[in-house]
């Protein structure tokens, strides 16, 4: 029967700016997260200020060990986690590195190696450096790309014996969705053209397949991935019209993955380019550059949408970043995110069907409100709802697998509880680690495990095959 292969990875995902807290200590600089105090559609603030719950978020910095004895327990083989770019260089352009930010992570990745989990890094998470932002508009500015080397350089050096998966950009087609909070884009949205977009998107294309060169020189057997935010589309109805539209939704996703996997633009995109009138400035040796791609594709999969040419029979909807219509066959989380796990086989399938590349599903998971109960005189969380979501989910990994999908892992999100990256709020949990923060700020800290904590154990325990 196949199913989960033996050494397939299981484990969670976090980032450094939703969990670590700690936002200004040991050196570190402020990174666009820190003047987006209401997260990705709330407004940008001045500077840093108090009531942004991403400064002390769970403060992970202070509570790693405990926090990855507890993931230690479940079993976890790996775990995702984010080097905030602002601990090693904190306002991004310096030529030297912060050794107490290096330090930092030396630590946690000991941490996890101690337990025997591979530490799975995203090297930029939605945490451009502020100071990036403010002298070079971010991602707009080829500079980025020398800043980004001497980053990679530093870590890959540094970590390199002890991180063997990497992957470049966090849901790298973010970028033409959110370009502040994705690409460190100071420049508002309405002033933007799409040239502008595009350039910067090209910019972290070269720089995410120098990072893929980089990362093979300096660490031999080391794996490196692109990181795509999976929106998933079907079409509202059978209209052909609508299957267009399908088609032209889903480029706008997979052409990062097409550059990355295939080490080239995709004719599409070229002829789009032409057509509205973007040329994008190539360096010499961009084209080269390109041609180093990916181990492996990596994206996160929360939902689906659908498109259509007839918005009158349905209503809109979406997730943090994706935008379309409502599949009247879903139910949806209550934040209004379509729960469809079969959408997950099928995206699984799409990829592999494209790019025999092996796959990572490094984001999966359900946001929901959680009441801390006392059972048993233990304090915990009855999520019966997550562990039915998680279930479903990895029903249909089974399933692609069983179809003959190349699957490396699974990192649900927000293993431990974290801030939201939409909302900024503690209210929307993921974890199977309850911690006590509040939206206000109030909170002990305490970590609690969840129902969900010992179920995923158990699903570890027997490689997926009690779910
Ligand atoms: C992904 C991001 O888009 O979705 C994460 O990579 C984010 O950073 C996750 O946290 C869930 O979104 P949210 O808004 O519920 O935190």
């Amino acid at each position: 029967m196949r199913t989960f292969p033996d050494d397939f990875l299981w484990g969670g995902a976090v980032a450094a700016n939703q969990c670590e807290g700690a936002y200004n200590e040991d050196g570190k600089g402020l990174s666009v997260q820190d003047v987006l105090p209401h997260g990705l559609r709330g407004e940008r603030a001045e500077g840093p200020s108090a009531d942004n719950l991403k400064q002390e978020a769970v403060d992970f910095y202070h509570h790693y060990k405990e926090d990855i004895r507890m993931l230690a327990e479940m079993g976890f083989k790996v775990f995702r986690t984010s080097i905030a770019w602002t601990r090693i260089f904190p306002q991004g352009d310096e030529e030297q590195p912060n050794e107490k930010g290096l330090a930092f992570y030396d630590a946690v990745f000991d941490e996890c190696l101690k337990y025997g989990i591979e530490p799975l890094v995203t090297i930029s998470h939605y945490e451009t450096p502020l100071g990036l932002a403010e002298k070079y508009d971010g991602w707009r500015s080829r500079k980025l790309v020398e800043f980004f080397e001497r980053y990679c350089r530093t870590i890959f050096t540094r970590y390199g014996g002890k991180v063997k998966y990497w992957l470049t950009f966090n849901e790298i087609n973010s970028l033409l969705h959110a370009p502040f909070m994705s690409g460190g884009i100071k420049t508002p949205p309405d002033q933007l053209t799409e040239q502008d977009l595009y350039q910067a998107m090209h910019h972290e294309l070269v720089a995410s397949a120098m990072a893929v060169k980089l990362g093979h020189e300096l660490m031999p057997g080391a794996k490196l991935g692109c990181m795509i935010l999976g929106i998933t589309v079907y079409p509202l109805t059978p209209d052909p019209d609508d299957m267009i539209a399908v088609m032209e939704k889903d480029r706008e996703t997979l052409l990062f993955a097409d550059i990355h996997a295939r080490g080239r633009y995709p004719k599409y995109l070229l002829n789009y380019f032409e057509d509205h009138g973007i040329s994008i400035r190539m360096e010499p040796g961009d084209e080269e550059m390109l041609k180093h791609t990916v181990d492996f594709i990596s994206f996160s999969y929360y939902s689906s949408i659908c498109a259509t040419t007839h918005p009158e029979l349905s209503e809109p909807t979406g997730g943090n970043l994706s935008r379309g219509y409502k599949n009247p066959y879903l139910k949806a989380s209550a934040w209004g995110w379509q729960i469809d796990p079969k959408g997950l086989r099928y995206t699984l399938n799409r990829l592999y069907d494209r790019y025999q590349l092996p796959l990572f599903i490094v984001e999966n998971g359900l946001g929901a409100e959680d009441e801390l109960v006392t059972v048993n005189g233990e304090k915990t969380v009855l999520d019966d709802y997550r562990i039915d979501y998680l279930h479903h989910h990895l029903l249909q990994v089974r399933e692609a697998i069983r179809d003959g999908v190349e699957v490396m892992g699974y990192t649900s999100w927000g293993c431990i509880d974290l801030v939201s990256a939409s909302t900024s709020e503690m209210r929307k949990r993921y974890g199977y680690i309850y911690v006590d923060r509040n939206d206000d700020g109030t909170g002990s800290m305490k970590r609690y495990r969840k129902k969900s904590f010992w179920w995923y154990r158990d699903v570890i325990k027997s490689n997926g095959a009690i779910l």
